[in-house]
This record gives C-alpha cells, structure tokens and sequence, in this order.
C-alpha cells in the first residue's frame, strides 16, 4: 500500500491508525491532496499564517503544512494520535501545531480554515457554529471532501452559518468548496449538545454533536439494554465503545458495588458519558478513558465488558475494530471474566469470538440483532 504522500509541499510517510497488518488503505484521500495543492498554488500561506484544521484524518493535512502556526481540532483520538506519529515519522517539530479537541475551540481568528467535511452533520453544525467566533471578513475558508460523502446538506449548513460557496471542479473525485464570509455573522448558539430521557428511567441523557444516536436511544443499544447481565458479582465493569454511556449506566444501576469503566475514542463520546454518570450518580466514581479500546488495561484486570462496537471507521465498513476490541478484552479480562457483545446479524462476530474464546453463546436475538457472551 502506498505510504507516500506526495503533494507540493513536500513527500510525507503517513500511517493510518488503528495499525493493521498489510493495510489496503492509505492514510490520505485525494480531497486532501486537491487542498493542498489549492493552497501551494493559490500561495495562501506562510510561515506566519494562522491555519485552523477541522477533522483532519490522520494527519495529512496538518504535516504538509506544519510550516505554518497550525490548531488542528478534531473528535478523534485516534486522528489526534496519527497525527502525532506521522509528524514524528517526518522528523517535524510539533512546535507550531496545537492538537484540540472537539469540545475545546481555540480563542483565537485565523487567516485560513480548511474543514474537511465530516461524515456526522451534525459535527460539522456545531463546528460550523462555533467556528463563527474564529474568523474575519478576510479568513480563507476551504471545505474538501469526496464527492460521494458530500451530501447536500453539508453546502446548505456552509452556507447559513457563513455565507455564500462556491464550488471548485471536481477532481478525482474529490471537491473543493470556497465559502465566502459573509460579515453580517451574529453570534448563535450551538443546539449541541442535545438531550432525551432514557426510556423506563428518569435519566437525562446529554448527547454532543458526534456522539452515536445523538438523538434518540439505537433499536441495538434498547436490545441490549433489555438482556443486560444484573447482580453479577463483577467488581469492574467496562463500557466498551461506550458513546453516550447509556450501557454503562444502566449496569452502573444493578450493580451497586462496582465500578464502571467508560471508554471511548470520541471526546463529545466521553464528555457525554461523563456528564451523564455523574447525573444519575451524583455519590458515585467511575473511570472515563479516551482511547482506542483497552489498548492501555492491564491484563486480567476487569470481570465484565459489555460492548456494542463500531462497524465503520469513517467510511472503511469492516470486522477489523470489532475484532481488536474482542482481543484486548480476552486480555484485560479475568479468568472467568465474561465479554458481552451485540451485533447485527449479518457481521457474524460470533465466528471471530469463538475463534479466541473457544466458545460463544447466544444470549438473546431478534430479527436484526444477536447478543453473544463468551467466558475467558
Ligand atoms: C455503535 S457505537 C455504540 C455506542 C454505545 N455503546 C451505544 O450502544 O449506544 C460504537 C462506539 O465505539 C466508539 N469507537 C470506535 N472506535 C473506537 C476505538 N478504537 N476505541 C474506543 N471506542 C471506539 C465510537 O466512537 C462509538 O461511540
């Protein structure tokens, strides 16, 4: 697979993260190339140029312009952790690039703003609101994105929170979007995050803008809330994968003893779990961990893990997340600790759990869902 990312300011090595073995897939699309490119031609910056990076993947963006005064923001750890390796990879100092968080905007304008659209259009609301607060009249604004992720939807938010666009050709298949400030900008307030109550509870669920079914509880998260295990003797509990950590409160609620463990890749994933926990449980801890799985438990160290994984990286549909997380918790699991896991029928997951467990049962299923528990 290629690793190079050739673009006129230079030839960059990129890895994508998660790490697989004979990865097909590059750490770079051709959106960021045709931004780039844009930007080289365009001679829109320089080493005193303030750039802002919304969504940056893996860091592509970030790399070929590290020479100039760089804040990426993303939701991503994932994203974040790339960008760190890639820029280290490249021999570049991280001097003159912030990473942030999506939840933490930088307060400060910028002369240039490069989004790259997110797949959440709701994600790429909330930025658009509060990019508001970072630009002038005379900030470049580019959108870039792969013409088929580009719904139109996307355009018209552009468009009500900073003005009029304009497109670019398109080329391989990825386009550019000029967006032009319009200076009539009045402050607005972000509807993110939203709230619901969880059903058959008196709980309130917060949900920021990039967290899984913001708006409503899945039908797969209902089917599991419905075949929980409850008053297991298990100490610690994991929420794996946890969004807005609907999951793990709900086993935070029948076992009163324990202590429960969130985690999450996504920030607006934790911060919605934190935020709900400490709701519901005023008196209680528990831990929140943004990070990719349980790469960092110690083994045998948690009794139950309950997870609901994630079938797409962006837009990369396969097994592989699902099946790092089912390895990392036969790690971290205690012997005779149990791993909980819903799917969709048709992913199959039993195949890969029976694979490292030896066994699989079915706990529950209905015509969309299948839940599995395996014992280590
Ligand atoms: C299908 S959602 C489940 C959310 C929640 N548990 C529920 O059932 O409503 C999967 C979650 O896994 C998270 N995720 C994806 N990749 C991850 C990784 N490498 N490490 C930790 N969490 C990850 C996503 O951000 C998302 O919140």
């Amino acid at each position: 697979m290629e690793t190079l990312l050739n673009v006129p300011q230079g030839t960059f090595a990129m890895q994508r993260l998660p790490y697989r073995n004979n990865e097909k897939l590059r750490a770079w699309d051709a959106a960021d190339e045709y931004v780039l490119q844009h930007l080289f031609e365009s001679e829109a910056l320089n080493a005193e140029s303030r750039v802002l990076i919304l969504n940056d993947k893996f860091g592509a963006l970030a790399i070929a312009l590290s020479q100039s005064k760089l804040v990426s923001l993303s939701d991503s750890w994932l994203s974040q952790q790339a960008t760190r390796l890639n820029l280290a990879a490249n021999d570049l100092s991280s001097n003159q690039l912030q990473l942030n968080n999506a939840l933490d905007w930088p307060a400060q304008t910028f002369d240039c703003v490069v989004i790259k659209i997110p797949k959440t259009l709701a994600l790429l609301e909330d930025q658009l609101i509060h990019l508001r607060a970072c630009i002038t009249e005379n900030t470049k604004i580019i959108a870039a994105g792969m013409v088929k992720a580009m719904p139109a939807n996307a355009w018209k938010l552009l468009e009500k929170y900073i003005g009029p666009t304009k497109p670019s050709l398109a080329k391989k298949k990825a386009r550019l979007i000029f967006v032009e400030v319009a200076v009539q900008l009045q402050d607005i307030k972000s509807p993110y995050p939203v709230h619901y109550e969880l059903e058959n509870t008196s709980y309130r669920i917060t949900n920021h803008a990039n967290v899984f079914s913001r708006d409503s509880l899945d039908i797969g998260t209902r089917f599991l809330l419905e075949h929980l295990p409850v008053n297991t003797p298990a100490r610690n509990i994991v929420d794996l994968g946890c969004g807005n950590g609907v999951v793990g409160l709900m086993l935070a609620e029948s076992h009163d003893l324990s202590r429960v463990h969130f985690v999450d890749e996504s920030y607006m994933a934790v911060a919605s779990a934190k935020a709900n926990f400490s709701l519901a449980f005023p008196e209680r801890l528990a831990e929140f961990y943004i990070a990719d799985g349980l790469a960092d438990f110690k083994a045998e160290t948690v009794d139950l893990i309950v997870c609901n994984p994630p079938f797409h990286q962006q837009a990369t549909i396969g097994n592989q997340i699902a099946l790092t997380m089912f390895k990392q918790s036969f790690h971290a699991l205690q012997k005779g600790g149990q791993l909980w896991v819903i799917g969709n029928r048709h992913l199959g997951y039993h195949v890969d759990l029976k694979r490292l467990f030896g066994h699989c049962n079915e706990v529950a299923a209905n015509k969309k869902f299948i839940i599995w528990r395996v014992e280590k």
